[in-house]
């Protein structure tokens, strides 16, 4: 929600910011901005939509520099205009800040900035940031790199809200300050040249040495270093991590989408959730990341997953896993409602919170609403160190490497591998035996190759695909642990192609969505073979008696759906707890192979941002 990109050094930072900003695109997309200082002055350039705008803005209109902020924006306050897009800057016109997050006082603030003779050309919260930073440092002493920090230390004390900010002011021509609150700020330690971003993938090209900034920290960035302090004054302490993944791992590769990467990357993403965790002589899962014992684990009598989006159909899917393995009730919960609704939890209750990102402003509140009922909270997350990682009382790290296209795939296909590992832990301390632990990791170890067999259906999906790609609607139906797959394989449809899609329990059909049955609406049934196999082919009986077309997926030699349906799908036989890895990957497919037979932006879907860090 919002990318940050800052350079200070001896190259030349257009590049860098540009590059950067490329990389950060998935965070919104609606305008960009750049703004260099050289010689004293700094010069703005913005340009609304994508940053291929901006950078054919700057080739009419070009500037240089060593010292740059830039940011690509997710509309929240302010329509999407050329005016809105930052940097955003103060009443001297010398000071340039970029904002990712959202000032909740912003228009008391505004008030009270306009009596005090302040003008203002935007709607957004940002530029209040920016008159208040300004304001602070015209009132100082000195002009120097202190009352530049003690300038936004003092500007934030009066905020309330969220914030990653980047500042630049002609006057303090060798610093960038940086601070962060609620959003994510990464900085990158260079020879001769420092970096700040949202994300590490925006800099990774330049540096692997890199210091994830913590909730009020401010940090003023020099070529030849850096200090990092707190809002409330003091100092602050840090760690230099180091990135694990390389610059290759956040390009598109041979494919053209980041979309179709991710999902051929699933072999190996699913095997990297499970390296390391599965232990064949203890017949079980070994997950050190939960901080638990045995009898920790033993006590807990409820679970409680909460996610939003993709990550929310994870945790249903995970329920089912979670129960049927380890006997556990499992309850799933938007993360959004779960931080207003006050649920009753008992005291054995263990929550997660899932998320890919790790910085989902909704999801990182259910986390600390659930710790400050004094429950302990573990996070599956994608990227280490972020937020929900550093937050939660322990967890489980997916390993899937960067996920760039904003529709998520192999995050989820990750989490539902965690989540049978987790069963597999959770139902050896109560009443697997050791055989069935056993017979578990035997089908675990095969699930990479089933994976990549459902991958290579892709041409078959594809052909599929072209087939409906004109429907105005599509019906997702699915059973027990395949219907959050009907939500999730309706939810990849929407998000990517715009056709509206939605998904149901197959038995619900006659309660209401049967009416939508029309010859040119598609229905796509999950029906492999399971104990409710026969169910779903009566179901599917009820739409093609109504001449609705069918898609169905089913389990490899089957012959019964072919019979029925218009098209049918079969993905290799698995048990239940895996299977729904599986039947995932052709409903990806088909939504990606609509969205290109559509022309849409695949890895880039209007209005949608990646990482959601506003409420
Ligand atoms: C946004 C994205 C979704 C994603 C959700 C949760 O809405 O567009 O694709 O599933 O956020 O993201 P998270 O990073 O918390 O998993």
């Amino acid at each position: 929600m919002c990318g940050i990109v800052a350079y200070i050094g001896s190259s030349n930072a257009l590049p860098v910011l540009l590059d950067g900003l490329r990389r950060l695109e998935y965070r919104g997309y609606d305008s960009a901005g750049v703004a260099l200082l050289q010689s004293g002055r700094i010069d703005v350039r913005k340009a609304v939509g994508r940053i291929a705008n901006l950078a054919e803005e700057i080739e009419k209109n070009p500037v240089s520099g060593q010292i740059g902020i830039s940011h690509t924006r997710w509309a929240t306050h302010g329509a999407v205009t050329r005016e809105n897009a930052h940097p955003h800057s103060d009443r001297s016109g010398r000071l340039h800040l970029v904002h990712n997050g959202v000032i909740e006082n912003y228009q008391t603030l505004r008030e009270q900035l306009i009596e005090r003779g302040h003008e203002f050309h935007s709607q957004t919260d940002t530029e209040v940031l920016a008159h208040l930073v300004g304001e602070a440092f015209e009132q100082s002493a000195t002009q120097d790199k202190g009352s530049l920090v003690e300038a936004v230390r003092s500007a934030l004390r009066q905020v309330i809200g969220t914030y990653g900010i980047s500042v630049v002011h002609a006057d303090v021509p060798g610093v960038i300050v940086g601070a962060r609150r609620g959003s994510p700020l990464v900085l990158g330690i260079g020879k001769d040249e420092h970096f700040l971003a949202s994300d590490v993938s925006a800099i990774v090209a330049h540096t692997r040495d890199v210091v994830y900034l913590n909730d009020y920290e401010i940090v003023a960035l020099q070529a030849e270093g850096f200090e990092i302090s707190t809002v409330s004054g003091g100092g602050a302490g840090f760690q230099i991590s180091r990135v694990e993944f390389d610059a290759s791992s956040v390009d598109k590769g041979k494919y053209p989408h980041y979309m179709l990467k991710e999902i051929h990357e699933q072999p190996n993403t699913v095997r990297d959730a499970m390296r390391g965790r599965l232990s064949l002589e203890e017949a079980t899962a070994k997950l050190g990341g939960l901080n638990m014992t045995n009898s920790e684990l033993r006590a807990v009598d409820r679970i409680v997953l909460a996610g939003c989006g993709t990550a929310f159909h994870s945790a249903m899917t995970g329920e089912y896993i979670i129960e049927s393995l380890s006997h556990i009730p499992v309850e799933c919960e938007f993360a959004s409602e779960f931080r207003y609704r006050n649920i009753p939890l008992q005291r054995d209750t263990l929550a997660f919170v899932i998320s890919q990102s790790g910085e989902t402003a909704d999801t990182l509140a259910a986390l600390r609403e659930s710790q400050r009922k004094g429950h302990r909270t573990l996070g599956i997350c994608n990227n280490v160190a972020s937020t929900i990682a550093r937050e939660s009382d322990g967890g489980v790290y997916m390993h899937a490497g960067p996920e760039i296209g904003v529709a998520a795939t192999k995050s989820f296909t990750s989490q539902l591998t965690i989540f049978t590992l987790l069963g597999l832990l959770l139902g050896r301390i109560r009443h697997l035996s050791h055989s069935e632990g056993r017979d578990m990791i035997a089908q675990m170890e095969k699930l990479p190759d089933l994976v990549a067999r459902t991958i290579e259906l892709e041409s078959q999906v594809a052909a599929i695909a072209k087939k409906y790609a004109q429907a105005k609607n599509f019906l997702f139906m699915g059973r027990q642990a395949h219907y959050p797959i009907a939500l999730e394989g309706a939810l990849k449809l929407k998000e990517i192609s715009y056709i509206s899609a939605s998904g149901y329990p197959s038995a619900e059909l006659k309660h209401g969505v049967i009416a939508l049955i029309t010859e040119d609406t598609p229905s796509l049934f999950i029906a492999p073979r399971d104990a409710v196999f026969e169910k779903n082919i009566s179901n599917i009986e009820e739409v093609k008696a109504r001449k609705g077309p069918v898609i169905a997926i089913g389990t490899e030699g089957d012959t019964a759906l072919k019979k029925i349906c218009d098209d049918v799908i079969l993905i290799p036989d698995a048990p239940h707890y895996l299977s729904p890895i599986l039947s995932v990957i052709p409903l990806q497919l088909l939504a990606y192979y609509i969205a290109v037979e559509l022309g849409c932006d695949v890895d880039k879907p209007r209005n949608l941002a990646k990482s959601v860090t506003v409420e």
